[in-house]
């Protein structure tokens, strides 16, 4: 595409200068002292992150890589789970777990809605006895923030694991993998992390290391024991995307420096201005304030306007891009991402586009009603009327 484009969608997600420049630096060898210092510092810092002092293994694979290493180190055929799903990536993992022939014992949620703990707590109580319980911690599908301090402290006291999708959530959004008994997280590069898509990161907790070599599951690649084998002299199974380490390395530096809670507020401001600029501009939201996510907003398509024909629109003539609807809500909504390196100059676009775009199509917007509603959150003025 010519000229200038504004990638807002959640993930990949674009990439800030100090990372790209981390990731074109001379490739190192894997197995050198180098690559042991830099596996080093990137541990610490997104221990912090993790809010965890179990290891988190780094493998070069997508977020789904990530989750299928959760499901292979931790589920046997015939295991029993609940699958705890309120959008596509629910149904990912669930599918992933059945593919491992675990039995599942799915709970949905309408899309939009988050996992209601009430019907946990009854599944937890009423259930076979669960090996483990899987859920989304943010569903990048409808832009739901699920309630992952709950969810663990339900399952904490039972034998039962919690493993966690924070694919599109960790580094946006706070996290603490110990306090909330989180006992295998996962997430990926490309998201809050700010870098391309490549790395999985994945928390094990020590409740979960005995069933891991308990476990019978074929699984190489993606062996948790492996990887822990390696970890132990500050090195990766297999070679490991040494471009994507450094700049992993640079992001984490810059999010540390920010401030992880500067970090998190920052996500939390920008998705309050997107929600307010939306309804100002008379359009609907797909979810309640209670859960929606702070990394990504997910917005009906209003009657008459197709949210693709919306999207084309934005994309082609504004050069900017938003995510479309998944699953069920294809050709319904359009999504818009504030992840990662998103400030507020991004929303003012995004929310300026829009309006531009809506108004492309015939729908009647008032121009700059949107930009002004989200214009006075960045000004601390609060929601306008
Ligand atoms: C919540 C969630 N889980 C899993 C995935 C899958 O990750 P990947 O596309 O990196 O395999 C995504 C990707 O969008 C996601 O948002």
């Amino acid at each position: 595409m010519q000229g200038k484009h504004y990638l807002m969608i959640p993930g990949p997600t674009s990439v800030p200068p100090p990372v790209m420049a981390a990731r074109s630096m001379p490739v190192i060898g894997h197995r050198s002292e180098d690559f042991v210092k830099l596996y080093q510092r990137v541990e610490e810092k997104i221990k912090k992150v993790f809010q965890t002092q179990n290891d988190v293994f780094i493998f070069t694979n997508s977020g789904t890589g990530g989750l299928e290493t959760a499901v292979a180190n931790v589920l046997n055929p015939g295991d029993r789970v609940l699958s705890l799903i309120i959008g596509n990536f629910g149904e990912r993992f669930a599918n992933i777990a059945k593919a491992y022939g675990a039995v599942i014992d799915e709970v949905n949620f309408d899309w939009g809605k988050d996992v209601d703990l009430r019907l946990v707590e009854d599944k937890l109580n009423s259930g076979p006895g669960y090996k483990a319980v899987l859920v989304t911690q943010n569903e990048t599908s409808t832009g739901v923030l699920n309630d992952i301090a709950g969810v663990g402290a339900l399952i904490d006291g039972t034998d039962a694991l919690l493993l966690v999708d924070g694919v599109s959530g960790v580094g946006g959004i706070e996290i603490k993998a110990d306090e909330w008994k989180v006992d295998v997280l996962v997430t990926a590069s490309q998201k809050a992390f700010m870098l391309p898509p490549g790395l999985a990161m994945v928390s094990v907790s020590n409740k979960t290391w005995g069933v891991i070599e308990r476990n019978v599951s074929p699984r190489f690649y993606f062996s948790l024991p492996a990887a822990r084998k390696s970890f132990a002299n500050w090195n990766t199974a297999y070679t490991p995307n040494v471009s994507l380490f450094m700049g992993l390395d640079a992001a984490l530096e810059m999010m540390l420096n920010e401030g992880l809670k500067n970090v998190y507020d920052r996500h939390l401001l920008l998705a309050r201005a997107t929600r307010a600029a939306v309804k100002a501009i008379g359009l609907s939201l797909l979810v309640e304030d209670h859960c929606a996510s702070p990394t990504v907003t997910a917005v009906y398509a209003p009657e008459g306007v197709g949210a693709d024909d919306l999207r084309k629109v934005l994309r082609e003539e504004f050069g900017v891009t938003f995510a479309g609807g998944q699953g069920i809500l294809k050709g319904k909504i359009f999504r818009i991402a504030h992840m990662g390196f998103a400030d507020r100059m991004d929303i003012i676009i995004a929310v300026s586009a829009l309006e531009m775009a809506l108004a492309r199509l015939g729908y009647p917007v008032e121009l700059g009603v949107g930009l002004r509603a989200a214009q006075k959150i960045f000004l601390g003025e609060g929601e306008v009327a």
